[in-house]
C-alpha cells in the first residue's frame, strides 16, 4: 500500500512513522509513505495557498489553484490513486470503512487548514470525504493519520499476530470483553478468578457477559442500532 498525504505540514505527520508497528510494515515494504505539499504548486509569487471566503464568512479557504495542479500532477503519475479528503463535514469513518480501504494500492489523504478547503477542489477530485468525529480539529492531518493507521493493520502482514484481528471491538456490534495481563494480581486487585481457572467455555461465557455489559453502559445504541440479540447470552 502506498499512502500520499497531501498536506502544507508534512512535518505533523513524519513523526508518526517513525516507530512502532508502521515503521515495521515500511521496513518490511508493504508500506510507502509519500508527501505532496500544494503550497510547491503555488502559482502565487509569494506561494500563497489560501484566501478570504467569498460571500464571507470567518477564517481563510484553501484556494482551487495549488490543490487542482497537486491533484492533476498526482493522478497523472498515478493511475489507481483513490483520493480521501478529510473534513468534519462528511460521514463518519467507521471500521467498515478501514476494513474496505485496505484492498486498495494508493491512497491520498488530502487535509485541509484554516477554516476548509475551496468546495470545487472535493467537487472534482474525492473518491471519498471522511469525518472522524464530531469535533473541530485545527487541520485534517490527524485525522488522515487516524485513518490511515485504522487501514494499515488491516493489510495482510502489518500486525505481527493475524489472530489480534479476530474478536476486536467494531468487528460485531458488542465492545470487546476486559483483557488483563499478569500479575494475577497486582496493588490488592485481581484478575477475575474465572479468567484463571483454565475452562475456555466458562471464560468464553465470562467475557460475552463483560461484552455485553460494557457495550450496553458505553454505547447502547449499539444494541439497538444491530438488532444484537443474537449476540447476546
Ligand atoms: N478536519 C477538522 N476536523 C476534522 C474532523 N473531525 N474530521 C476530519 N477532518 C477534520
Amino acid at each position: 500500500m502506498t499512502y500520499t498525504f497531501v498536506t502544507l505540514f508534512p512535518n505533523l505527520i513524519e513523526g508518526y512513522f517513525k516507530d512502532s508497528i508502521l515503521k515495521r510494515a515500511i521496513d518490511k515494504d508493504i508500506l510507502e509513505i509519500n508527501y505532496l505539499n500544494p503550497r510547491d504548486y503555488s502559482k502565487n509569487k509569494h506561494f500563497k495557498v489560501d484566501d478570504t471566503a467569498i460571500g464571507g464568512g470567518a477564517g481563510m479557504v484553501m484556494n482551487p489553484q495549488p490543490l487542482f495542479d497537486a491533484l492533476d500532477d498526482l493522478k497523472s503519475r498515478n493511475e489507481n490513486i483513490h483520493i480521501v479528503f478529510l473534513t468534519p463535514v462528511a460521514k463518519p469513518f467507521v471500521q467498515n470503512d478501514a476494513k474496505r480501504l485496505a484492498n486498495k494500492t494508493h491512497i491520498a489523504f488530502v487535509s485541509g487548514r484554516y477554516e476548509g478547503i475551496d468546495e470545487r477542489v472535493i467537487e472534482k477530485y474525492a473518491d471519498e470525504v471522511f469525518s472522524i468525529g464530531d469535533y473541530i480539529l485545527t487541520g485534517g492531518e490527524l485525522a488522515s493519520l487516524v485513518i490511515c493507521d485504522a487501514v494499515s493493520r488491516n493489510i495482510d502482514g502489518v500486525l505481527g499476530n493475524a489472530q489480534s484481528l479476530e474478536v476486536e471491538s467494531f468487528e460485531t456490534p458488542l465492545l470487546e470483553a476486559p483483557s488483563f495481563s499478569k500479575p494475577k494480581i497486582y496493588e490488592g486487585l485481581c484478575v477475575p478468578s474465572e479468567y484463571l481457572k483454565g475452562n475456555h467455555s466458562k471464560i468464553r461465557s465470562l467475557k460475552l457477559a463483560l461484552s455485553e455489559a460494557k457495550t450496553k453502559f458505553f454505547r447502547p445504541e449499539q444494541l439497538i442500532k444491530h438488532n444484537a440479540e443474537q449476540y447476546l447470552l
